[in-house]
């Protein structure tokens, strides 16, 4: 087998499901980001990270105030996901431009997006700078999946839900199929 050089990565470390990001300022102005270099970090203590660019308007707010939404679009928020994605909060109100209904937080300031296929509420539990990203790590305080699509007690039924995940660019994917090892019970 050959292989070669990526110049970029995270090519291969891609798809990967892509979030919206609700953060709010302290006079409660509300902005969305779309973000896929997001990951779960650690059960015990629940806890998952993010990584920001230092030069977002997200980033600014999260120094506001350090609590955040995650929400979780299917494929059928692929244009929200972009514009989301492609335009800023320091120029533009996007929760006026972006078909999206905002409901309010249990546990944090910044609403969830309803039209999601489940969400997180989270706050800043500590910020690790990197190159010109801050990667920041969240406790999660609470997490929901729209009860229709929950499959065998706790899990996500995929076939259904359609999670959006981010390939390259503009190029975006969801499960069609779901595979089992051969060995072991389901
Ligand atoms: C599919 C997709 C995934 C993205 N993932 C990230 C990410 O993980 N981290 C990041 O800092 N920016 C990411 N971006 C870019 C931000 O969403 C973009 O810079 C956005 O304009 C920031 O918005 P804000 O300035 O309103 O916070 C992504 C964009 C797209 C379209």
């Amino acid at each position: 087998m050959s292989f070669v050089d990526l110049s970029n990565f995270y090519h291969i470390l891609h798809p990967r499901p892509v979030v919206l990001v609700v953060t709010c300022s302290r006079e409660g102005r509300v902005n969305v980001m779309s973000a896929s270099w997001i990951t779960p970090i650690a059960e015990d203590e629940p806890t998952l990270g993010v990584a920001i660019s230092r030069d977002t308007y997200t980033r600014k707010l999260l120094d506001e105030i350090p609590e955040l939404t995650i929400n979780v679009p299917s494929i059928d928020l692929v244009d929200e996901v972009w514009k989301a994605g492609t335009t800023s909060g320091r120029e533009v109100d996007k929760t006026k431009i972006l078909k999206l209904r905002f409901a309010s937080s249990e546990k944090v300031r910044p609403p969830h997006i309803e039209d999601c296929v489940g969400y997180v509420e989270a706050k800043v539990r500590q910020i690790v700078p990197v190159a010109e990203v801050d990667f920041i790590i969240c406790d999660v305080l609470l997490a929901r999946v729209r009860s229709d699509l929950l499959y065998r007690g706790q899990n996500v039924d995929h076939r259904k839900a359609r999670i959006l995940l981010h390939v390259a660019g503009r190029a975006f994917s969801y499960i069609r199929d779901i595979v089992y090892p051969r060995s072991g019970s389901r």
